[in-house]
């Protein structure tokens, strides 16, 4: 998913009216049946990938996902700007190893540390296992982390840094570039995306586990296309918060750090304390 990511660094110049297209006009909000992938169909490390191709809204044998499948696919699951769409193709089609290749597989998705990354919420390492298979117990970890019946943006950041901590002390080849930071976040700004308040940065937490537990888009919950297009200054600004919200440092609040000066002195003292160490 370096898809929501880069994308956000060189579209932030792009204008961002498009937001008030008129719904269900280009065909979003069709939600064909849900079938589980047959044996020879291809599925990958991305449970919206895989979602929407059980959903045949991309090709359900998981091959030949080419720019004008995500930009119809993206459209029609997720009511997202075909410019959006166009600049998540373009970074992800490097996943096909094929020089200037025009599509990609889901298969393609699975190729360690080109997009597909250590310290995912719902696959174990490469290391440890199947990179792409979803995986139950690393799922019941991540889930510890959301505590309340609607997931927030410090819940989210909460499970992130849970999965890289696990991952940095126990596989010995964790490997997490300032790259993958990025496109992690866009991930993590995922469920908000496709099934919450853009608003308020919130998301029910049983849609979140029904989509990732099922590779299913949860109608049956009452769950439905967002009627708004989604803009790319939407994902940025969540990604954002969740970004944020993976700092460990606290603010020192009212009444619980003194004032102002005795603070600064403290922060000195543990400083020059540091420094003759
Ligand atoms: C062209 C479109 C897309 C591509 C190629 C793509 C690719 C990927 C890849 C390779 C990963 C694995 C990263 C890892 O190792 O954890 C991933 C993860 C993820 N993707 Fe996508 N993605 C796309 C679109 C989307 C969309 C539209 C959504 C939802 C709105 C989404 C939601 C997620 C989530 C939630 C994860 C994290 C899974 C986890 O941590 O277990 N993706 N994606
Ligand atoms: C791949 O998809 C494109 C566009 O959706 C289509 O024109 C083409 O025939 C497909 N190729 C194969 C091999 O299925
Ligand atoms: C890929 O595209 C580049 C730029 O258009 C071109 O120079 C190169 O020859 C192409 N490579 C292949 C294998 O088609
Ligand atoms: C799921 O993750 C656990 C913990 O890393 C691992 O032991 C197990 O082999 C994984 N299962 C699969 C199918 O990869
Ligand atoms: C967003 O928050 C506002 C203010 O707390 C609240 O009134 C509104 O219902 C919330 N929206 C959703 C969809 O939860
Ligand atoms: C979340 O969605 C489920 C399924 O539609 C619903 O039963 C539940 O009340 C929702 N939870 C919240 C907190 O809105």
């Amino acid at each position: 998913m370096k898809s929501f990511i880069v994308l956000l660094s060189y579209i932030s110049a792009l204008p961002c009216g498009i937001s008030a297209l008129k719904p269900r006009d280009n065909g979003a909000g069709e939600i064909p049946e849900w079938h589980p992938p047959r044996p020879n169909d291809f599925r990958g490390p991305c449970p919206m990938m895989n979602t929407l191709a059980n959903h045949g809204i991309l090709p359900r044998n998981g091959r030949n996902i080419t720019r004008e499948a995500v930009i119809k696919g993206m459209k029609q699951g997720l009511n997202f700007d075909p410019a959006l769409a166009t600049i998540m193709f373009d970074q992800a089609v490097i996943a096909n190893p094929e020089p200037n290749a025009t599509f990609f597989t889901l298969d393609h998705l699975n190729r360690h540390n080109v997009l597909e990354h250590d310290a995912s919420l719902s696959r174990t390492d490469a290391f440890f296992g199947s990179n792409h298979v979803f995986n139950q117990t690393i799922f019941d970890q991540t889930r510890r982390y959301w505590p309340e019946p609607v997931i927030t943006t410090t819940h989210m950041a909460n499970a992130k840094i849970a999965r890289q901590i696990d991952s940095k002390a126990f596989n010995p080849t964790y490997r997490f570039t300032d790259a993958v930071e990025h496109f992690s976040l866009g991930e993590m700004a995922a469920p908000f995306i496709a099934f919450g308040d853009l608003e308020n940065a919130t998301v029910n937490r049983t849609l979140v586990e029904y989509f990732f537990q099922n590779e299913r888009l949860p109608t049956e919950l009452g769950w439905r296309v967002r009627d708004r297009v989604v803009s790319v200054k939407a994902i940025l600004r969540i990604s954002d918060m969740i970004g944020s919200a993976t700092s460990l440092i606290t603010d020192s609040g009212e009444g619980s750090g003194g004032n102002g000066m005795a603070r600064k002195l403290r922060r000195g003292f543990h400083a020059g304390v540091r420094r003759d160490l």
